[in-house]
């Protein structure tokens, strides 16, 4: 059996939040504040959430921190409109549209209205389309977040089989772009992939992000495979969960981030770490 080893995204987090405090003390020095925006509409019980994780963070590491809340009838227009105030805003380095959208707002509309070079999620077409050809700019956070997080325990993904499950543009693209830019072999699966727990199986590295929980079993983990979990799901019991069945794999992989404690915290550290890098361009000119 193989010593397992838990991928821990609460104490990376913590490590990497003590050299933020110092890169917004600089900042501070030369008196600038980063500054980052969240637009939220309506009341998703996800989004609220995660939106007072990442207020909660930012302003910890003094990071000057603007709620923008919208009543769930918000016009696309009101929307739009913000988005081009906040375009202009020289005291916002950054700023996202927490997702989802109600449905009589166009999400590529408003993904599209927002200035590149604040797009703090990467999600602007011009800044996928940097990722992709190797140069990025921005970089979504959930993707960059799980780098970080392998990056700190020494996971090398040079030649290395990454499967990933999940094709969205929010986590599964994403990571499979910064992880063939690491030189990996990188399989992107989905609802459509045939033998799906076969090519998993083949993985190295596996990066689950498909929203159902405890879908993935040992059936799909190679014997000492690094596995992934992005899920954020609730079990038959309405505890919170991921995408993978952490009991279930447990004794078969060699490292596993869980489910609440994994991926989550590291998201928001790659936002608040992207808005310090843009506050950073500020003060450089
Ligand atoms: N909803 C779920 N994840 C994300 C994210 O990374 N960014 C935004 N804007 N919305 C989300």
């Amino acid at each position: 059996m193989n010593e397992m080893e838990i991928l821990d995204g609460k104490k990376v987090a913590s490590a990497l939040d003590e050299k933020m405090t110092d890169r917004v003390a600089n900042l501070k020095k030369q008196n600038i504040t980063p500054g980052l925006a969240v637009i939220l509409v309506g009341d998703n019980k996800a989004s609220s959430i995660y939106v007072r994780n990442k207020k909660r963070r930012a302003e910890k590491l003094g990071i000057n921190f603007q709620l923008i809340h919208f009543d769930a009838s918000v016009t696309e227009n009101e929307l739009l409109e913000k988005i081009d105030q906040l375009n202009h805003d020289d005291s916002i380095d950054g700023f996202i549209v927490q997702l989802p959208l109600p449905d009589h707002i166009d999400e590529d509309k408003v993904i599209d209205a927002i200035d590149s070079k604040k797009d703090v999620d990467g999600f602007a077409p011009n800044n996928v389309g940097s990722l992709w050809i190797g140069e990025p700019h921005t970089l979504p956070a959930t993707a960059s977040g799980i780098l970080m997080m392998l990056d700190f325990y020494n996971v090398d993904l040079d030649g290395k089989n990454v499967v990933i499950i999940g094709r969205s543009n929010i986590v599964g693209k994403p990571v499979a772009a910064m992880m063939l830019a690491k030189n990996a072999t990188v399989t992107i699966t989905h609802s459509h992939t045939k033998n799906l727990s076969e090519i998993a199986k083949r993985a190295d590295v596996l990066v689950v992000a498909i929203g159902q929980a405890k879908f993935v079993n040992k059936d799909f983990v190679k014997d000492g495979a690094v596995v992934v979990d992005v899920g954020m799901d609730h079990d038959e019991n309405g505890k919170l969960c991921g995408d993978v069945d952490f009991d279930n794999v447990k004794d078969t992989v060699s490292m596993i981030s869980p489910v609440p404690g994994g991926v989550g915290p590291m998201t928001i550290t790659a936002l608040v770490d992207q808005v310090i890098t843009l506050a950073e361009g500020r003060a450089n000119g």
